[in-house]
């Protein structure tokens, strides 16, 4: 059977110049169309974390796709991590910085019980900015991050080095 680092390698599109010139996207819809192939990826980081957290944390919004259907197989909850001014507070807010300026993502403050065991999952690790606002919003509500993982890392934008002393695991590193 292909390994999960072969299907991310098969369905996981490359598009240049988008969303502007000079970046290269990588678009994850044909791995998500296909059933079986989407199926066995979930199944793969469900396998990892199994028995070891107790909610996984999707980051809005290619997180979300990724993050809900591992909770479910592991039947453990969902808490999304959202940009900011689309959950209802009280809420905990980090800001990250962008290619121009910053962004702003928020999670509620009550979404994880004391001590709570947390996969963060999320489409692409790039600069690591998205990810270690994140990692900082779940501490501040309370909760421990086992693990980050990511389908792929972009490992020329050294997204690791933001996240030191974090573990991180991705499927495939390009
Ligand atoms: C993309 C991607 C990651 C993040 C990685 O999300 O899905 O979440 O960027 O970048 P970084 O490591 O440099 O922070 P984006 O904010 O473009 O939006 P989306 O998930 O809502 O499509
Ligand atoms: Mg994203």
């Amino acid at each position: 059977a292909p390994t999960a680092a072969d299907l991310l390698a098969r369905f996981v599109r490359d598009v240049p110049d988008f969303p502007s010139a000079g970046v290269m996207f990588k678009d994850i819809a044909p791995l998500l169309a296909d059933g079986p192939a989407f199926g066995a990826v979930v199944g793969d980081l469900a396998d990892r974390y199994r028995g070891t957290v107790d909610a996984v944390v999707g980051i809005e919004a290619r997180g979300f796709m990724l993050a809900a259907p591992v909770a479910v197989t592991l039947g453990v909850g969902f808490v999304p991590v959202r940009k900011a001014g689309k959950l209802p507070g009280p809420v905990w807010a980090a800001e990250y910085a962008l290619e121009y300026g910053t962004a702003e993502i928020e999670v509620q403050q009550d979404a994880f019980g004391a001590g709570r065991r947390v996969l963060v999952l999320d489409d692409v690790l790039a600069t690591g900015g998205t990810a270690e606002a994140t990692c900082e919003l779940v501490e501040r509500a309370g909760a421990e991050v086992v693990e980050l993982a990511v389908l792929l890392e972009l490992a020329f934008l050294s997204g690791r080095d933001k996240l030191p002393g974090r573990p991180v695991h991705a499927l495939l590193t390009v």
